[in-house]
């Protein structure tokens, strides 16, 4: 058993132990590797910490405003900075319906499914347009976006659809 008194040690340990690992894995077939996921986060919390902050932050990327205060204003990146962020935030998105599919959080009907890939479609769609910067195109694609998360609630928990209102978007 070797203790670490430095940080610097146990990162070189753990390295160590990484390499000793994967070298043993080499004989070891397929099927006894199988990755272990790792789902702490409930449906609930994946939703509310994961994708509704990524779509908020989309959706606020696309579009405009008439705000009685500052009058009109546009909500669309206006430099490549701006537009790196929304992809990156679309490529999240297509990266969470895989997240959605993982077993162990899907869901046996197969519309989950569907709905799933629908959302890292309508991603990969959404990361075109940012990186062609158009305007149209990333709303296009969010409301798309908004269609598949209503689309999915209705199906699966119908309540929903009352706290989750368009008009929530504007606070
Ligand atoms: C494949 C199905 C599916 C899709 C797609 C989906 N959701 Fe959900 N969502 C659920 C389910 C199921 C729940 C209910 C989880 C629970 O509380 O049991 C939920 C709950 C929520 C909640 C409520 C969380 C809370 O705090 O109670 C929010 C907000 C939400 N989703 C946002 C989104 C947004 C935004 C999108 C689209 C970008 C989206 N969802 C797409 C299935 C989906």
């Amino acid at each position: 058993m070797t203790l670490c008194r430095h940080l610097k040690s146990c990162l070189l340990l753990g390295t160590v132990m990484l390499a000793a690992c994967s070298e043993s894995a080499v004989d070891t077939p397929a099927t006894d590797s199988a990755p272990t996921y790792n789902l702490t986060l409930n449906m609930t919390e994946f939703m509310a910490h994961v994708l509704e902050p990524t779509a908020d932050g989309l959706w606020r990327s696309a579009g405009w405003v008439l705000d009685e205060v500052d009058g009109y204003y546009e909500l669309y990146p206006t430099d490549d900075e701006g537009w790196q962020r929304v992809e990156n935030l679309a490529a999240t998105i297509v990266e969470a319906g895989n997240a959605m599919m993982l077993p162990g959080r899907t869901m046996p009907q197969p519309e989950w499914t569907t709905y799933s890939q629908a959302m890292s479609t309508v991603g990969l769609t959404a990361m075109q347009a940012a990186r062609e910067q158009d305007e149209e195109a990333i709303f296009q694609a969010g409301a798309q976006l908004y269609s598949v998360c209503t689309a999915c609630h209705q199906a699966f928990n119908p309540e929903i659809l009352s706290r989750f209102a368009p008009g929530s978007l504007a606070d």
